[in-house]
């Protein structure tokens, strides 16, 4: 078996001690006779699996008692509807443009009739910093940030303080990256598929006053629904759940979130200070904005990026082309990126370097 460099931003490379795990767990699960994938939702096997993820989840990001804690499907791309449709009051939303996934969440809330204030855009500069928030949050139903951007590389290294408006932050993709103060939010969603295990669950976090402002919501769209029946309404992605629980404690193992941060702080510094010194590759991100999960880079010569891409391709370095809408290359440094393939990949990229001059 040679497991390669996986450098996707999503679907993303797991810990390999959880793919060890699954499969030992895959034909016969615990002493259950079958897998988790063939189980009832409502054994009692499957209900042990879905409680400890919440109470893991819960334990290690340290969310309140008045919140709770939801495993749903549909994906980010759900919440960014759900969001609108349930917490919608006046009608009146403000949202921080930070790169396209923003731009999605607004669009879902505009389809929906919601009057949207983007109150900060980097757009001019091709998304390449967080910018500055400065508003009246009072006036607004709730306030909506993409707390890390996947595909330009930016990453919020401070939240606005909304006061009694509640903030929303799209966490996919540094979701459990380091600690959380959830209490400063009214709601956190994710897509697991990045930091947190397979596709297939979202995990939403909403505080309890939240729940229930829209009546006659269609019940599945509901949080109401799925807070009242603890993520089991209808039949949950219960293979990802139970993938998900073994991510959870294997970060326990790394020290919790603040041992998890601490490792991808000196990853991601590995390949910056590179970045920042070499005269091949640089960084488009402003140094204050640069998030520690994506990490994009360009030569300014598409041809020279073709070949490094296929320059790394080669030396097993997977999925390292930058989105299409931005080009150049992209590492995606989860949480589970080994450490030694960041110092193997900044040794290649000196290697291209030297040898391109
Ligand atoms: C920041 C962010 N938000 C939302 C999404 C959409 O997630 P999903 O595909 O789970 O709907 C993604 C996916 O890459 C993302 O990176």
């Amino acid at each position: 078996m040679t497991r390669i460099y996986n450098l996707s931003a999503g679907p993303a490379t797991l810990p390999v001690e959880v793919l060890e795990q699954v499969q030992k767990d895959l034909v016969e699960y615990s002493d259950a006779g079958m897998s988790v994938m063939e189980m009832s939702h409502r054994s009692q096997t499957f209900q042990a699996i879905m409680d400890n993820a919440e109470a893991l989840m819960r334990q290690l990001l340290g969310v309140p008692e008045n919140y709770k804690v939801l495993f749903l499907q549909g994906g980010a791309s759900l919440q960014f509807a759900m969001v609108p449709m349930n917490l919608k009051k006046s009608g009146k939303v403000a949202y921080v443009d930070t790169g396209s996934w923003s731009a999605k969440a607004i669009k879902e809330a505009k389809v929906l009739g919601l009057d949207v204030d983007v109150i900060a855009s980097s757009k001019d500069d091709n998304y390449t910093f967080i910018p500055e928030i400065d508003a009246d949050y009072t006036q607004y139903d709730y306030v909506h940030v993409t707390s890390n951007n996947t595909i330009v590389g930016t990453e919020f290294k401070a939240f606005p303080d909304t006061g009694d408006t509640p903030l929303v932050a799209d966490f996919s993709s540094n979701f459990m990256s380091g600690p959380i103060d959830v209490s400063k939010f009214g709601v956190i969603y994710a897509g697991a598929q990045k930091n947190l295990g397979p596709a297939g669950v979202t995990v939403v976090i909403i505080r309890d006053d939240l729940l229930g402002l829209n009546e006659g919501l269609s019940t599945m769209l509901d949080y109401k629904t799925h807070a009242a029946k603890g993520s089991m309404f209808n039949t949950p992605p219960t293979f990802s759940v139970y993938v998900v629980q073994l991510v959870l404690q294997w970060l326990e193992s790394q020290g919790g979130l603040a041992g998890i941060a601490a490792k991808n702080q000196a990853k991601a510094a590995i390949l910056y200070d590179y970045l920042d010194q070499s005269d091949l590759f640089k960084s488009p991100v402003r140094e204050d904005s640069r998030s520690l999960m994506n990490v994009p880079f360009v030569t300014g010569d598409a041809d020279i990026d073709a070949k490094f891409i296929a320059y790394a391709t080669e030396k097993g370095f997977a999925n390292i082309k930058g989105h299409r809408s931005v080009g150049g290359m992209r590492a995606s440094i989860y949480n589970a990126f080994p450490h030694q393939g960041v110092v193997d990949l900044v040794e290649i990229m000196r290697q291209f370097e030297e040898e391109n001059k």
